[in-house]
């Protein structure tokens, strides 16, 4: 119950617990910092940006240790807790922290297996009648070559479970397929995870990330986005956690029906008739195909993935965005009353541009000191992989921080957030230079 919040709040404003380190967790404190609901945020680990943050401390806990985290939250008297990365939900630290009486915003391990099973998340979609490229499981090289032999649609490898964002392999050939198995099957390079593999028919098209809100019943999408998943610019080279982040996409407005009465109508019902249980992020990543040619070009949208919890840096572009107060919203999602929550979303568009090191995604650096300068009008900084030692900011991984570009047109945003970036500097400092081109090609063309 909203007023529940309301009621509590007044009287009372609450501590949040943010579990995460990356951009996504300081975007979420940043936002809940304003929030004239919240007392005290703690972020564990946090990073050397969380830590700046008003009302904000660092607690030095670890991802994965539920229970030394649900230790905390109980001890503290945290009134939410809010779960950023998915291993945590993968290892089922909501079902931990709910069974010791927190309220916690993300879904139990079950509910996340949208994320950390792709063989799951595909039959879910079978069911529900959402539309998804074709598939074939398997679990052994032999099985899954033979697929590949007889049908030259499958051109996509997928290792089941969790692979930090590295067991998706888009094929060009056969013989790139084939590779691409015996590398899963073969090296064991994913350990568990790569034990059943997802075959799919590659797809093309424009992709939109839709992040939603979800309080069991109800989905709430927030404004599309789009990430730069490549390291490269012209999305050359390797996938990334994510490049930069742009939003809205304007092809969005165009097949938005489609995308409601396809994808989240469906999904509501499942959500309804009780076949799928769920709350917190529902990340919906789609691909937008197009249909044949008309003279107004039509998409049809595909689900190319789930996932479990807020986007990185999708959130980093997405938060800025948001007029209204985000904790009563992640409380309605808790308790099942999304239905009276509003929410404002601001008109200006947004662009995130990640700084990385060069060597990233092979390695990530430590201990470099970071130079802030002063940040434009129209920007915000998002630390990611940043530590605070003895009061000095240092790098510590391979996205290291990022800038938000706001304004009321793209070509603005895109100049702010890259103007920001020069207040910025590290050892071996690294962005792509193409964020949200993207953008200004679907604006142009329509
Ligand atoms: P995922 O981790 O499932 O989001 O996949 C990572 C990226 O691989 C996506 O953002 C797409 O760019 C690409 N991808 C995944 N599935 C397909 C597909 N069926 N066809 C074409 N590209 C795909
Ligand atoms: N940026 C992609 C993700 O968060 O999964």
């Amino acid at each position: 119950m909203l007023s529940s919040i309301r009621n509590t709040i007044v009287y009372e404003p609450i501590k949040v617990l943010v579990i995460g380190s990356g951009g996504r967790e300081h975007a979420l404190c940043w936002k809940l910092a304003q929030s004239p609901l919240v007392r005290r945020l703690y972020c564990a680990p946090g990073n050397g940006g969380t830590d700046l943050v008003a009302k904000t401390e660092n607690v030095a806990i670890a991802v994965d240790d539920s229970h030394a985290l649900t230790q905390f939250a109980v001890t503290n008297k945290i009134d939410l807790v809010v779960v950023g990365p998915d291993n945590p939900l993968a290892n089922g630290i909501v079902d931990i922290m709910e069974g010791c009486g927190l309220r916690v915003f993300g879904p139990n391990k079950a509910a996340a297996r949208l994320e950390w099973s792709k063989a799951y998340a595909k039959e879910v979609m079978k069911a529900a009648g959402i539309p998804t490229a074709r598939f074939y499981t398997c679990d052994s090289y032999d099985s899954g070559a033979e697929h590949v032999k007889q049908n030259s649609w499958a051109r996509v490898v997928k290792v089941d479970g969790l692979a930090l964002g590295k067991g998706v392999y888009v094929c060009d050939s056969e013989e790139e397929t084939l590779e691409a198995l015996a590398e899963v099957f073969a090296s064991r390079r994913f350990g568990d995870a790569g034990n059943c593999v997802v075959l799919e028919e590659r797809l093309a098209g424009e992709e939109i990330s839709l992040l939603t809100f979800c309080d069991g019943k109800r989905l709430v999408p927030m404004p599309p986005c789009q990430d730069h998943k490549r390291r490269f610019a012209g999305d050359k080279g390797a996938n990334t956690g994510g490049m930069g982040a742009f939003s809205p996409v304007d092809l969005y407005e165009s097949c938005k029906n489609e995308i409601s009465s396809q994808v989240l109508v469906p999904l509501e019902r499942a959500l309804n008739d009780g076949t799928l249980f769920y709350k917190g992020i529902l990340y919906i990543g789609l691909m937008m195909v197009p249909g044949e040619c008309t003279q107004a070009q039509k998409y049809n949208p595909y689900v190319l993935e789930f996932n479990a919890r807020f986007g990185d840096p999708e959130t980093q572009a997405l938060l800025p965005r948001l007029r209204s107060d985000l904790l009563p919203v992640l409380w309605a999602c808790t308790e099942g009353t999304l239905d009276e929550t509003r929410l404002e979303w601001s008109t200006d568009v947004s662009c995130c541009v990640v700084a990385v090191t060069q060597s990233y995604p092979g390695a990530s650096s430590k201990g470099d000191d970071i130079v802030l300068g002063a940040l434009p009008p129209g920007t915000t900084l998002f630390h990611s992989g940043t530590a605070l030692v003895n009061g000095k900011l240092q790098t510590a991984g391979g996205r290291i921080l990022s800038v938000t570009g706001m304004a009321p047109s793209m070509e603005v945003a895109v100049h702010n957030a890259y103007l920001g970036l020069r207040a910025v500097s590290f050892a071996n400092m690294d962005f792509r230079c193409d964020i949200a081109r993207r953008a200004k090609a679907q604006c142009r063309s329509n």
